[in-house]
């Protein structure tokens, strides 16, 4: 993390290239001030415009270009940011997915995350996760795509392909949880050809769908969605979540393959999601299992 935030400082002129050895904490307020300034293409004063939240987003910082937005909020976060607040670039230049997995961000998406402090344990960090993509899908649904759909645990398709992934760190001090740190990108105005070749084929964009959107107005909706859920996740109505899950399952339904990290793939019929959000499975054995991580990939419609 250091690296990444002393870069940050250089790039944008605030220390001297030479710095390489120095307590990054003392720069939270560097970073705080670039966050702050208006930017050409995201602008905090267009979202914050009739921002409907009490506190989601309430606190906004856009930077022109970071590593990933989910580093900068984490340092943020240590660093006395509190809940609710946002970090969003322009463009990452080291975006982060699932497993250990890199996730393009040119200039077009929208890569953005959030800090929440949740007073919860580790077994209901996933629920989180599918709550953030259900506002995701109720978002898009707002602009006027007719049905986007949640594939297991956290990508939002459209058409059967995708089009946001989700990716939830938890900040732990010995074993509670100080902050969860929500990343959402979403591939807004972008073309095709502005992903690699081996992307093309299962990817695609709002810009593609429904023509060039408007992304601050697209972050205002999305952080009204969040709050509304995440206040029903702290109210412990985590049925009412799933139940907007479901709805827009992907998944549920269909032959995937369970591909767990450290054991044998398998292919299994999704049966269904559970109370804390894992998905469940039928083995061809006829026995249920719950898969709580890794990727599962689908095999064919049922
Ligand atoms: C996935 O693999 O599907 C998750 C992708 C998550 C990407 C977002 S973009 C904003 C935030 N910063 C990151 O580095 N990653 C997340």
């Amino acid at each position: 993390m250091k690296n990444e935030i002393l870069n940050l400082l250089k790039r944008e002129g605030m220390i001297s290239d030479e710095i390489d050895d120095a307590n990054i904490n003392d720069f939270a307020d560097l970073i705080e001030g670039i966050g702050r300034t208006e930017k050409e293409y995201i602008k905090s004063s267009e979202i914050s415009k009739c921002l409907k939240t009490r506190y989601v987003g309430k606190n906004l910082y856009v930077f022109n270009e970071v590593s990933s937005t989910n580093t900068i909020a984490k340092f943020m976060s240590k660093n006395g940011i509190g809940n609710g607040s946002v970090v969003i670039a322009e463009k990452q230049m080291a975006g982060r997915g699932r497993s250990g997995k890199s996730w393009e961000s040119p200039l077009g998406g929208i890569w953005l995350s959030i800090i929440l402090t949740p007073d919860v344990d580790y077994s209901k960090i996933p629920l989180i996760t599918l709550a953030t993509g259900v506002a995701v899908a109720k978002t898009l649904e707002e602009i006027g795509i007719e049905n986007p759909e949640i594939k297991w645990p956290n990508d939002i398709m459209i058409n059967g392909k995708k089009v946001c992934g989700i990716l939830t760190e938890a900040i732990t001090n010995f074993n509670t949880i100080d902050h969860v740190i929500i990343g959402v990108g979403i591939d807004a105005n972008l073309s095709i050809e502005d992903f690699p070749k081996e992307l093309q084929n299962t990817t695609t964009t709002l810009e593609r769908e429904i023509g060039r959107v408007n992304e601050n107005l697209l972050i205002k909706l999305f952080l009204e969605e969040l709050e509304k859920i995440i206040e029903l996740f702290n109210s412990k109505c985590y049925e009412d979540i799933l139940k907007e899950w479901r709805k827009r399952s992907y998944t549920i339904g269909k032959i995937v393959e369970v591909k767990k990290p450290f054991s044998k793939s398998y292919d299994a019929y999704a049966a269904g999601i559970s109370k804390e959000g894992e998905l469940i499975v039928e083995k061809h054995d006829g026995t249920l299992e719950k898969v709580i991580s890794g990727e599962c990939l689908i095999k064919k419609m049922n």
